[in-house]
């Protein structure tokens, strides 16, 4: 598989500043029962194909990245890339692989495999439940 580089500066590089979003409303989404439960009607931008939103906040035991690819499919991760810096994962647009933020650019595959940079270890995939207008993805 062909490994493609988000364009990012040196210094959002350096700095492992990600380029996904929060959700735009954050009333969207709740964490409940060990599941992250999405409002689609609410998280709209989880519903243009190619795109990603990171979830993040204390009541959240970690951080999650939630993928609508071009194929119209839903994945989730663990937004820690296992590499020693812990930065965050980017979806990479136009690919289904997602790549850390940070100056290394460690990228693994949808199912969390490495196929490039320092990582030691896959990320950890989550499988996404379409439930009527909302995701489910369990957690914990
Ligand atoms: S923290 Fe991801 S490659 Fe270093």
């Amino acid at each position: 598989m062909t490994v493609k580089f988000l364009q990012r500066s040196i210094w959002q590089r350096i700095f492992g500043i990600s380029a996904t979003d929060k959700p735009q409303d954050e009333n969207g989404w709740r964490y409940e029962s060990g599941k992250l439960i999405i409002s689609l009607e609410q998280i709209r931008e989880l519903t243009r194909p190619g795109t990603a939103v990171r979830f993040e906040d204390k009541t959240l035991p970690e951080r999650i990245l939630v993928v609508f690819g071009e194929d119209e499919q839903y994945r989730a991760f663990q937004n820690r890339c296992t590499h020693i810096g812990h930065r965050r994962l980017d979806y990479v647009p136009g690919t289904q692989t997602v790549q850390c933020c940070s100056v290394n650019k460690s990228t693994f595959t949808a199912d969390g495999k490495k196929i490039h940079g320092p990582a030691p270890l896959p990320v950890r995939p989550y499988p996404v439940e379409v439930t009527g207008k909302e995701l489910h993805i369990r957690i914990s």
